[in-house]
């Protein structure tokens, strides 16, 4: 890159990134102390990840979690036969991530990376996202979205939970701001809510849908980790 010059693609892409704050800068505070009572710091899997394995939807094979943040779901995947490549912009949750498999003495590859430095072909079962998507800017999808399909084997399966509009006062986003609001606004407000109709816009060209529902809430007593303003859905690749 010459400058602030727009030759390329990857020029356009770090142009419209920088409109908006450091995603490292928010996150590493954000697990900085473990104490805070967020739902997810506690090391328990989807309760829909857990249900397509129960269920055989998934059988155990090569994974992929993006945006692992402390490992929950990639611990869960080892447990359960997985081999596992898990990564996470944030050093912080990574840190906390490799201290949770050091304990249980579980091999899980995390790595301190970005999304959009993965490059995987043609590798992976299952490719698994909690929570990641819907904090990636709206022109990152498209990029987001083609690593994916090309990370998966012929016939693997794509995991993605992303937060429901309509659920302001309970920790998700109240509206579904369109993709251009996002620019107009010059903010995600903490995370993008999709309907269930963008979800299936945005994934049925590449993707059948397997299921697509509502999280189940999950009591704190639980060993699954369940709240009711997430979509989970299972995708497999076309
Ligand atoms: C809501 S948290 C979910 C964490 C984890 N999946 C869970 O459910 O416990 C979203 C995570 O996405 C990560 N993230 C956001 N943008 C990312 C990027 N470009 N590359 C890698 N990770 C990213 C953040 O650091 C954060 O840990």
């Amino acid at each position: 890159m010459m400058g602030k010059t727009i030759k390329n693609q990857d020029d356009l892409l770090m142009m419209l990134d920088s409109q908006f704050r450091s995603v490292k800068e928010f996150w590493d505070p954000f697990y900085s102390d473990r104490q805070r009572p967020v739902p997810f710091f506690h090391n328990k899997p989807d309760e829909n990840l857990n249900h397509y394995l129960s269920s055989g939807m998934i059988n155990p094979g090569r994974a992929l979690e993006l945006g692992c943040g402390p490992g929950r779901n990639a611990i869960f995947l080892k447990l359960n036969g997985f081999e596992v490549d898990a990564v996470d912009l944030s050093e912080v949750a990574i840190d906390w991530a490799k201290e949770r498999a050091n304990e249980l003495l579980l091999d899980i590859n995390f790595q301190c990376q970005s999304v959009f430095e993965l490059s995987p072909d043609h590798e992976y079962d299952l490719i698994y996202d909690s929570g990641c998507m819907h904090h990636l800017l709206p022109h990152r999808r498209i990029q987001y979205m083609e690593m994916i399909h090309n990370g998966l084997k012929s016939g693997g399966h794509f995991g993605l939970t992303c937060f429901a509009p309509g659920f302001g006062d309970i920790g998700g986003p109240q509206f579904d701001m369109n993709d251009w609001e996002v620019y107009e606004e010059k903010s995600m407000k903490g995370g993008l809510a999709f309907t269930e109709e963008k979800i299936r816009y945005l994934l049925s060209d590449h993707f059948e849908c397997i299921e697509l529902r509502m999280m189940e809430t999950m009591d704190q007593e639980s060993d699954l980790f369940g709240v009711p303003f997430l979509w989970t859905s299972l995708w497999r690749k076309k």
